[in-house]
């Protein structure tokens, strides 16, 4: 079977503090994968190790059968792997659908965008507008198209982020904690989006969430790290009972 993401033996050290140690882990095509770990495991470096925000001390990460470790940014999101962050980043000044329209890359004739749009023969900059507004409905903000993005709720602001991330064409899509600071209705809601998105256009899913309660009503598989270290992955039920993961959260 061919992954979405493989990261093979990954190290990444900060000075002395060793972030990354020895991680190895998989993430299955067209499944929603959760990454989870008490804070300071090493999560949000190793997004930014296979979204090529950080160079690996050494290792490897494959994105569908081919290595991509230590490109840059650019390329990945290129590759159709794109990402959001933990405090998102958006443009605060633009409008909603500015946001999404600037989010457009080169990519053409492939991936998700092309799903929407087969065989269109519009102008540029009419046929970025289209797919915007498309893309808008499918996150549930096309009512705030025009709203400058500074005035977005938390959980509009990370629709809007998942927006931005679907629009570069992306097919698989890394997700820094979706779900924080969102309120408990809008949180499911963007859980059951994600789940649309798999379903329907084959989208891959790795997520960092600490919500759990929440998040693992709608995921096939778990990975869990401590301390920089890859512990153990499985389905929801066998990684939370798991004995190494509990020592974790409760030694943290
Ligand atoms: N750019 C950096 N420079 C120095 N130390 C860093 C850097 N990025 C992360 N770290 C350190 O690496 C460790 C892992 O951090 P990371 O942000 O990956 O954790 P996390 O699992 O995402 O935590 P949280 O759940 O709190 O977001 C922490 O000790 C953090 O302070
Ligand atoms: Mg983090």
């Amino acid at each position: 079977m061919v992954y979405a993401i493989e990261v093979e033996h990954i190290y990444k050290s900060f000075g002395n503090l060793k972030a990354l140690y020895d991680v190895s882990l998989t993430v299955d095509e067209h499944t929603i994968t959760i990454l989870m770990g008490p804070n300071g495991s090493g999560k949000t470096t190793l997004i930014n190790v296979i979204s090529g925000f950080y160079k690996p001390d050494s290792g490897n990460v494959i994105y569908k059968g081919k290595s991509i470790t230590g490109l840059p940014p650019h390329k990945i999101y290129k590759a159709g792997l794109a990402r959001t962050f933990q405090i998102p980043a958006l443009f605060l000044k633009l409008t909603v659908l500015e946001n999404i329209m600037v989010a457009r890359t080169e990519k053409k004739g492939e991936g998700f965008r092309s799903c929407l749009f087969k065989n269109r023969w519009v102008d540029e900059e009419r046929q970025t507008a289209e797919e915007a507004f498309k893309i808008l409905d499918i996150v549930g903000l096309s009512h705030m198209w025009d709203k400058q993005a500074s005035v977005l709720s938390g959980g509009q602001m990370k629709l809007l982020e998942l927006g931005r991330a679907l629009m570069t064409g992306a097919e698989t899509i890394l997700l820094d904690e979706p779900i924080s600071g969102v309120n408990p209705s809008l949180a499911h809601d963007i859980f059951a989006k994600l789940v649309t998105l798999r379903d329907n256009y084959g989208i891959t899913f790795f997520i960092i969430e600490h919500r759990l309660d929440i998040a693992l009503g709608y995921v096939d598989k778990v990975v869990a790290m401590a301390f920089g270290k890859f512990v153990v992955s499985g389905s929801p039920q066998e990684v939370t009972s798991d004995r190494r993961v509990i020592e974790a959260y409760l030694g943290g």
